[in-house]
């Protein structure tokens, strides 16, 4: 078994993810620092650097305060680290408000990091920002379903895609944000149902979070997969290690050496 061996060997494109759709799952994880991103370098089709990272990074309670200035550090990063992997910027809350400034900020992403695409939370009324973007060569990934940076206005976390009308409003965002030129759309804490008729409805690849098995691709945030952010945990994470409790244990064996004199030994002192 070769389950240590990355798999992936060529750079992954836009064409790359695109061609996948019903052929391959694609993978994807976030990715935050150089470290972590050298780590999952040629076993993942895609890295997002989620703006995730103002929760599990930052410490703060939502998404909401992420900017551009600390997403572009971030992403620099791990643009540093992993050079397979197909990179996409999270664009922050209040980066796209209007076309100008989504084209302006984007063009910053491009200049100023080696990502390939950026992703934009919303549905149809985003599809003028993503075309803006896409007829002027930006490569846009989509973002429906369950939006993290919409909870203050929604009042929390909703799963969406519930009854009919849901779905098929789901489907309805998923077919503008794909004809203003997405190559890609994640869909975020949807029934599986809902899930399944975007993933049909559209010829771009969806990939899923909380939205079942049927998606084109699966992404989680790392530091839930690994075990390592313990604020919460939803249903649809599954933790591939207990990484909370592995540093933990490391920490009381070195804090014990230490305080015993056992550390530094011989081996580690010059
Ligand atoms: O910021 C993020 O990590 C995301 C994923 C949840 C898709 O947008």
């Amino acid at each position: 078994m070769s389950i240590h061996t990355p798999k992936i060997e060529k750079r992954v494109t836009v064409s790359t993810i695109r061609h996948m759709k019903s052929k391959e799952p694609i993978t994807m994880v976030t990715a935050y620092d150089a470290l972590f991103a050298r780590l999952f370098d040629g076993y993942v089709e895609m890295l997002l650097v989620g703006d995730s990272l103002n929760m599990s990074f930052m410490g703060k309670p939502d998404t909401l305060s992420a900017d551009m200035e600390m997403m572009l550090y971030h992403t620099k990063a791990v643009c540093h680290g992993a050079k397979l992997p197909l990179i996409v910027f999270d664009m922050p809350f209040g980066s796209y408000t209007t076309k100008e400034q989504a084209l302006e900020n984007a063009v910053r992403v491009y200049r100023e990091t080696d990502a390939q695409a950026v992703k934009i939370e919303g549905g149809r009324e985003r599809a003028e920002i993503v075309r803006t973007l896409t007829e002027n060569s930006v490569a846009v990934v989509g973002h429906i379903g369950l939006m993290p940076q919409f909870i203050r206005s929604e009042g929390g976390y909703q799963v969406k895609g519930k009854e009919e009308e849901d779905i098929q409003a789901l489907v309805e965002d998923a077919l503008e944000i794909e004809a203003a030129g997405a190559f890609a759309l994640v869909v975020e804490g949807v029934k599986s149902e809902a899930a399944k008729a975007v993933t049909e409805a559209v010829s771009i690849p969806t990939i899923g979070i909380g939205a079942g098995v049927e998606t084109d691709g699966q992404v989680l945030v790392w530091s839930d997969m690994f075990g390592f952010f313990e604020a919460f945990k939803p249903k649809f994470v599954k933790r591939y290690m207990d990484g909370a409790s592995m540093i933990r244990e490391a920490m009381d064996r070195y804090v014990d050496e230490v305080k015993q004199r056992k550390f530094p030994d011989d081996e580690h002192s010059y």
